[in-house]
């Protein structure tokens, strides 16, 4: 391949901001370099989501700006990876006539050679899934050998250098089909890694420097691969990442509560460098809807699986998320929801308003009947009672001290405000945003916080000691979005 520079944008879930870092690793190996703005790479990527309408419309607007562009420099190279390249496949050459390339998330690690074909053919390439099936059972697929997994087995441990937190993939596609959801389309069946190859993918980042790991799977706790013709489930693998030696923060999202298994429990509160923290999204506190979203569950299971959380781990904090609008959705079933969540009092909340997504089950049979204020409206007050919770428990911690990860310079102290010039940002183990000041020497590192002051999203402190410095002496620490979706 012919080097020259590369411009990469990610929208959508952690497993896209996973996906787009091994991408890059790709692009650095075959020589490319990054580039400041589309306007002068000579590679163009949008790595997508198509979980929402409104995500997918964000791409197409990025790329009918590239329009100009393309005619200009036609032979710069324009391409949409990920769930919106599966989703609408060759359709979107018709859509966006000046794009190049499409990629499926199942096939990132073509994407070099696709580059390739491009340069060499001078005519749009894709690569996409084949029918891959779901008829054989779960285990049996993941023992099959997967392609894909050279794409996180060549992750390049170089570029993770010092980095202080990263993700790591378990478990790819997803088997659900809750009704409303594109994801079992465009990602495909479940199939879970297996547990050696994930366990020294953790074990390499660690010994580079990384501190906090975040195991990835869309539904992370139905986790199942064998070694040694043992079964492997979440819980064990939980415990073989917990145990690598220098690792101080593991987490792990996104739990489907149907199929939880109370193991993680037990295993959450003996192992501590596990977070307090699980990301575990209910949809709906309405019996009737969570049945039209066939979720596989009830409210009350679901609220007695939020009580043994709390039996096991009793400061746990748990996050949701929740659909707005769902087909069919009551004020009477909304008021359900509220109801849940003032029950469980969540650390943090994502609601989302409902966006019909074609060839789900639930845009095949019902209609999208609630109108959009009714949507906003009820998004809006889901949020405001979950922002008088956090409030409150966020101001119960003022004059507390918290352990904080210090992951870099705050947003205000990186815009230039004069008051903020020395404000660093971090997280606790409960996955609280703290704000401080400091300096460069306390990035990376693990400190004590006293908490001075609470918003409903922020703490803000002041250093009170150092647990442990920082193990990296390479500045501007790559730290992680908050999360979108998942
Ligand atoms: N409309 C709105 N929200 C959706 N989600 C998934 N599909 C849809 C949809 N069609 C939300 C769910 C999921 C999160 C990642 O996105 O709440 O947990
Ligand atoms: Fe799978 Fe989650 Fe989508 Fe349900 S909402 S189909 S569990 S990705």
């Amino acid at each position: 391949m012919t080097p020259g520079t590369y411009f990469l944008e990610t929208f959508g879930c952690q497993m896209n901001v996973l996906d787009s870092q091994l991408v890059e690793g790709q692009l650095r190996a075959c020589g490319l370099r990054p580039a400041e703005s589309p306007t002068s790479a000579d590679v163009i990527l949008f790595n997508t989501c198509s979980v929402r309408q409104h995500a997918e419309d964000k791409v197409l607007s990025r790329l009918g700006r590239l329009a100009a562009l393309k005619r200009r420099r036609p032979d710069a190279i324009i391409g949409v990876i990920g769930c919106m390249a599966e989703r609408q496949r060759e359709s979107l050459f018709v859509q966006v006539p000046h794009l190049d390339l499409i990629c499926g998330p199942g096939e990132l690690h073509c994407l070099p050679a696709l580059l390739d074909q491009v340069r060499q053919r001078r005519e749009p390439v894709a690569a996409l899934a084949g029918t891959q099936s779901r008829r054989i059972d779960r285990l049996a697929r993941s023992l099959l050998e997967d392609e894909i997994e050279a794409l996180d087995a060549a992750r390049d441990s170089a570029a993770s250098d010092g980095v202080l937190q990263a993700y790591v993939r378990v478990q790819r596609g997803c088997d659900k089909f809750c009704t409303y959801c594109v994801v079992p389309f465009t990602r495909g069946p479940e199939r879970s890694r297996p547990p050696q190859a994930i366990v020294a993918e953790a074990r390499r980042l660690v010994d580079r420097g990384c501190r906090e790991i975040t195991l990835l799977g869309q539904t992370v706790n139905s986790y199942l691969h064998q070694d040694g013709g043992q079964p492997v489930g979440f819980a064990r693998l939980l415990e073989r990442v917990a145990a690598i030696d220098g690792l101080d923060r593991l987490r792990f999202v996104t739990s489907f509560p149907a199929d939880w298994d109370e193991d993680i429990f037990r295993v959450m509160r003996d192992q501590p460098c596990i977070c307090p923290y699980l990301h575990i999204p209910a949809q709906s506190g309405s019996d009737r809807i969570l049945k039209a979203m066939k979720r596989g569950y009830t409210v009350a299971e679901y609220l007695k699986l939020m009580d043994l959380a709390r039996k096991y781990i009793p400061d746990i904090a748990l996050a949701g998320d929740f659909i707005v609008g769902f087909c069919g959705e009551t004020d009477e079933d909304f008021q359900a929801t509220l109801d849940l969540v003032r029950r469980v009092e969540y650390k943090s909340l994502f609601v989302f308003k409902y966006s019909p997504r074609p060839g789900t089950t639930a845009d095949h049979s019902r209609p999208d009947d609630v109108p959009s204020e009714v949507k906003v409206r009820r998004n809006n007050e889901l949020l405001a009672v979950q922002g008088a919770i956090s409030l409150r428990h966020k101001q119960a911690l003022v004059s507390k001290t918290v352990q904080v990860l210090v992951e870099g310079r705050s947003k205000a102290a990186r815009r230039g405000g004069p008051r903020h010039a020395r404000q660093l940002v971090g997280r606790t183990p409960h996955d609280l945003i703290a704000v401080f000041d400091g300096d460069q020497s306390h990035v990376g590192a693990l400190v004590n916080v006293q908490v001075t002051a609470a918003t409903a999203l922020t703490l803000t402190g002041r250093i009170a000691s150092i647990i442990s410095p920082s193990r990296s002496n390479r500045l501007g620490v790559v730290s992680l979005p908050v999360h979108e979706a998942g």
